[in-house]
């Protein structure tokens, strides 16, 4: 079994001097071209003072502090129970509602589709929040490629099952594989992406390697990890989080202050690395970006 290299300390960019180098980037016309997605000081949405400038988040917070249930409900040590987990050979399967369906291997996918960086915030359902820079490209460039049929409405994601290599899936409180899915609307925008990396590197399997999805408005169990199938279906995709608890996790999922989960608040969050807690935004603050396609829908009952 391949053992995944451990990264030497030497080889991480500190945080601050790639910080410096995304002012400069942004400095020169990153933001024209659509990059940086993140805003440096996104507008209150609320009354109640600035909401702090974002920074990132640690490489070490964003790959030492995790949620995947596949190996364990803990938070802490993923990076240890996943490092062997075997990610080359790798396919992804696309199909469904589809006019070309087919199965790509991963080194194929990212020369097809070579990932960008984008900086986007993430804002986990349990109301902690990092700020994460991806490599990825867009969903949308892999949906077109595929062509969806008239008939695709949803798009389906399922991730790797495999006991043997997660030990989690034994636990049978999960209806394994993890599932996951968004309106083929919300899977086309741009914002949504595919990603195979993070801080300029290859993910590591704590964080869903080779192939997880980002979908930065919506609340982190959305952004599926390690991804082995996508399907466009025309019914709604049940997953895994609303087939556990469906009045706790809706389909929709939007990051959302006014709507509180039933067992805790969702109008702030704890930056990871931050002493003070921040206001949690609308769509997590893009709203300007994603709005639209919600308009007329009642978000207390779509969550
Ligand atoms: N994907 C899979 N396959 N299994 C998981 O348990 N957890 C989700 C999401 N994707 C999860 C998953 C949750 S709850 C969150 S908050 C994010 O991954 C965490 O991503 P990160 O560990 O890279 O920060």
């Amino acid at each position: 079994m391949k053992k995944i290299k451990a990264i030497k300390a030497s080889e991480i960019t500190p945080e601050h001097l790639y910080l410096s180098r995304r002012k400069f980037i942004a400095g020169i016309g990153a933001l024209a071209a659509g990059s940086l997605f993140l805003n440096a000081c996104p507008a209150p949405e609320t009354s109640g003072g600035e909401q702090p400038a974002d920074t990132l988040t640690s490489f070490d917070a964003v790959t030492g502090y995790n949620n995947f249930y596949e190996f364990t409900t803990s938070k802490n040590g993923i990076g240890f129970l996943a490092r062997d987990l075997k990610i080359s050979p790798w396919t992804v399967e696309v199909g469904g509602l589809v006019n070309k369906p087919q199965t790509f291997a991963i080194e194929d996918l990212l020369k097809k589709f070579p990932p960008e960086e984008r900086i986007y915030r993430m804002r986990c359902v349990e109301a902690w929040s990092m700020v994460i820079p991806w490599l990825g490209f867009p969903l949308s460039k892999l949906l077109q490629e595929v062509e969806p049929t008239a008939a695709a409405k949803f798009v389906r994601f399922t991730a790797l099952y495999d006991p043997e290599q997660m030990p989690g899936q034994e636990d049978r409180t999960y209806d394994w594989p993890y599932i996951e899915g968004l309106r083929l609307d919300e899977a086309m925008h741009d914002l949504t992406l595919l990603s195979n990396g993070l801080y300029g590197k290859a993910l590591l399997p704590q964080n869903g390697a080779p192939l997880r999805l980002v979908a930065p408005w919506k609340y982190g169990f959305k952004s599926i990890k390690s991804i082995v199938r996508i399907d466009l279906v025309e019914e709604m995709p049940v997953s895994l989080w609303m087939a556990a608890s469906p009045h706790e996790y809706g389909f929709y999922a939007n990051v959302n202050p006014g709507v509180d989960h039933p067992r805790w608040s969702q109008s702030s969050e704890r930056r990871i690395g931050e002493e003070k807690r921040r206001r949690t935004l609308l769509f997590n603050g893009y709203a300007e970006e994603v709005a639209h396609l919600y308009a007329g829908m009642d978000l207390k009952k779509n969550f």
